[in-house]
């Protein structure tokens, strides 16, 4: 069947987490299909410079998707032709975003609730676009009023090329897990081709929700932020474990592209900087997953749902990478920018990195004394009551 994807892993529209310098860097891992960050169809309409920005594509991106935003299918006159001008292989309409700020202004996942406002979008569409469009979509809008197949029959109906489904309610945000039968029922009620998104943090994960929903192939959006290699893990049906040196210089790559792209004067560092540091919050997440230990806990519940332990021993570049903080991410970020833009030699960044540790550490022991503490106190405090002795001396 004919998609308009060029692949059957996508990475997802992820506002701030799918720049340019990140959606590169996955391209690297083997993500042949990208989507843009959301861009709200009335600022390109009004050709609002850091939106027409956002339509930037880089030579490594095989196949481009830009996402917009609407509640308007006047906006889409104007804002069609331009991103058709700007090269892009198709246009994916957002209806999932749960923000408030788009929810109350009649845009993402409202339009799930006002299915009318949803059509008359789907139809300007239908007549404006020359490239394919494509719908994400979310399971509906609150539980209890899950109308996937509606929206789902809807998009094609109007010629949608095909259609993401994010296996949640705009109620659940990103909370609770996602239904993959959401993905399943929208896959037999259409026959365009039907991805499906959600909670995909293995390689097994993919290949299990593939199977139980019929989809043709799976978006990953959180699941890459913490690990851009999860595209050649997919591809190659095998768990990575690089090094922590092997990801100080992915990280490192990653820095030099926001450099190249946002510009290595101070404006541009401070601009990388800050992507670096939203970066690390989720970079510091990865744990080794392999298939043989965790398959089982995955069935249970999605692998990345799963709280993980800190890591507290061991090589020091190993400790730093699996930090907590937002004090930590900065100075990551500053080294990162550091060693990227004065070219610093891999092992200045390892050092720098490794002295962060003991700190670490010493967080980590503090912690554990002060709740040690704590049941201490609450323990002795209950066997005072239960001793029939008064709490308080009078
Ligand atoms: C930081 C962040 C930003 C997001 N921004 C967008 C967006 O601009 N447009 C969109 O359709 N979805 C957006 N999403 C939702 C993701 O595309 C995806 O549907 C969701 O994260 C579930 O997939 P996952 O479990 O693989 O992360 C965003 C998610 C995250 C975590």
């Amino acid at each position: 069947m004919d998609t308009p994807w060029k692949s059957s892993v996508i990475l997802a529209p992820m506002s701030k987490g799918s720049n340019l310098p990140f959606r590169r860097l996955c391209c690297e891992f083997g993500a042949e299909t990208t989507v843009s960050e959301m861009i709200f169809a009335s600022a390109l309409a009004k050709r609002n410079r850091k939106d027409l920005a956002l339509l930037r594509r880089h030579p490594s991106e095989k196949c481009f998707g830009v996402q917009i935003l609407t509640n308007s299918p006047d906006d889409l006159n104007d804002a069609v032709p331009i991103i058709e001008e700007s090269g892009a292989d198709f246009i994916d309409l957002n209806c999932g975003c749960p923000i408030d700020e788009a929810v109350s202004k009649g845009m993402g996942a409202n339009l799930l609730d006002r299915t009318r406002r949803l059509e008359n979008i789907l139809e300007r569409l239908e007549a404006l676009c020359h490239i394919p469009f494509t719908v994400k979509l979310r399971s509906g809008y609150k539980e209890g009023h899950t109308n996937i197949a509606e929206t789902a029959k809807m998009a094609e109906n109007h010629r949608a090329a095909g259609l993401v489904v994010h296996g949640r309610t705009r109620e659940q945000r990103y909370t609770g897990v996602a239904d993959w039968n959401a993905v399943r029922t929208a896959v037999e009620t259409v026959s365009i081709p039907v991805v499906g998104n959600g909670d995909i943090l293995t390689w097994y994960e993919a290949e299990d929700r593939l199977k139980l929903s019929g989809a043709c192939g799976v978006m990953i959006g959180r699941g890459a932020l913490i690990k851009p290699w999860i595209f050649q893990e997919i591809r190659d049906k095998k768990d990575l474990n690089p090094s922590a040196r092997e990801r100080i210089a992915v990280y490192l790559r990653l820095t030099e592209y926001m450099l190249e792209h946002f510009g290595s004067d101070a404006h541009g560092r401070r601009t990388s900087a800050s992507f670096m540091a939203w970066h690390f919050d989720l970079l510091t997440r990865w744990r080794f997953l392999p298939r043989e230990e965790w398959y089982g806990a995955s069935l249970e519940h999605p692998l990345i749902q799963t709280r993980l332990n800190g890591v507290y021993e061991g090589d020091p570049l190993d400790i730093v990478l699996a930090g907590y903080g937002k004090r930590l991410r900065l100075q990551l970020a500053d080294l990162f920018i550091e060693g990227a833009a004065e070219k610093r030699p891999q092992n200045w960044l390892e050092e720098k990195i490794s002295a962060l540790a003991p700190e670490i550490v010493a967080d980590h022991e503090r912690r554990l004394a002060e709740k040690a503490a704590k049941k201490e106190a609450k323990a002795a405090q209950e066997s005072l009551s239960s001793s029939g002795l008064p709490f308080c001396e009078p």
